[in-house]
């Protein structure tokens, strides 16, 4: 069998482990060929790829970023997904004598992954997200990562909080989800955490900080890129859309820090992490996780399981039905808002 590899969306720590994990296993126990496209889908339809072999994955692991590049390059040339687009990469799947596809990505990959599959082409998910936000799995790589970022990032800021009295906003990515806010919220103990799922007024996070200043202590407030004040809609300071449309996020921080400022009059500083969350080493649980997402995709190509993602059930890598992933995302739910709103204030 010969089986296509390609990353889109925004890359994830973990991403070489899960690619080094499903080669050794398509490759070395399988008996695949594997061939991987650079750059995502830019790759696939400029015939940029390479051998994907033992060799090809010795050491990446460790190694942040991916070894074949990702990009938000539209797999579908007219970007209509319909009869014509999916005929087009039919052509290139034939010229190229690839079998599968192993897809590497976040919510858009995985509902390409599953139009192919509808039209015959075969292929398999391997979810991967900072934002943590894809249904169908408990967790995806890179989410650990980026959340240990985040709270190393709080603890730091936490002392020069304290040293200078101020009120310290930190800002995290995660899109319309809080996953990251959230845990990075908690395993920092900030005294406010705020998430898309759940608008708070800006009445209410000045009295949070005014209690804590109360008490003699300094806020850290973590807030996720995609929160709105209540009422409101999305603040961001980025303009554009992105590669998949999407509009660009950002810069709430600095929208919040001199309101909060401006109704407490304690001095606020804000801080935008940005893309620091997606780079560097993966963490050792995400590497565990990418690499068994990787070995379990190959033996989910060679039974034949198309219209699957390899996700983490509990401890075990289950395959998904794909419709399952992609059907809506994953967002924070209230009970585990209300855990974090213990430590508000
Ligand atoms: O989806 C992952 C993510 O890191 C989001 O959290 C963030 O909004 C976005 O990608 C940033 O994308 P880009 O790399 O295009 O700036």
């Amino acid at each position: 069998m010969r089986i296509g590899v390609l990353c889109s969306g925004g890359d994830s720590p973990g991403m070489n482990a899960a690619i080094r994990g499903a080669v050794l296993r398509g490759v070395e126990v399988h008996g695949f060929e594997m061939v991987g496209f650079m750059d995502g889908w830019r790759g696939f339809h400029e015939d940029d790829r390479i051998p994907l072999d033992r060799a090809a994955v010795r050491g990446i692991s460790p190694l942040g970023g991916v070894i074949l590049g990702t990009s938000r390059v539209q797999p579908f040339v007219s970007g209509r997904g319909d009869e014509a687009d999916i005929r087009v990469i039919r052509d290139r799947v034939d010229a190229y004598g690839l079998d599968a596809f192993l897809l590497i990505g976040g919510n858009g990959t995985q509902t390409v992954a599953q139009m192919l599959t509808d039209h015959g082409i075969p292929a398999i998910g391997l979810p991967k997200t900072i934002d943590n936000d894809l249904s169908g799995t408990d967790y995806t790589f890179g989410f650990d990562t980026a959340v240990s970022i985040a709270s190393e990032a709080i603890d730091r800021l936490r002392t020069t909080g304290d040293s200078h009295r101020r009120c310290m906003v930190l800002e995290v990515m995660g899109r319309d989800a809080g996953w990251i806010a959230l845990h990075a919220g908690m395993a920092g103990g900030a005294q406010v955490t705020l998430v898309p799922e759940f608008p708070e007024s800006i009445e209410q996070i000045s009295e949070w900080v005014l209690s804590v200043r109360d008490r003699g202590r300094s806020s850290l407030v973590v807030v996720a890129e995609g929160f709105r004040l209540a009422g409101g809609a999305a603040q961001t300071t980025r303009d554009g859309l992105d590669g998949f449309g999407r509009k660009r996020l950002g810069g709430v921080a600095e929208v919040l820090a001199p309101l909060i400022e401006q109704h407490t009059g304690i001095e606020t500083r804000a801080t935008v992490l940005g893309h620091v969350q997606r780079g560097g080493s993966p963490t050792a649980f995400d590497r565990v996780l990418a690499t068994r997402t990787g070995i379990a995709a190959a033996d989910a190509a060679h039974a034949g399981q198309w219209g699957t993602m390899a996700g983490l059930r509990g401890d075990r890598i289950a395959m998904v039905p794909l419709a399952e992933a992609v059907g809506h995302l994953k967002t924070v739910p209230e009970a585990r808002y209300e855990e974090a709103r213990l430590n508000f204030g």
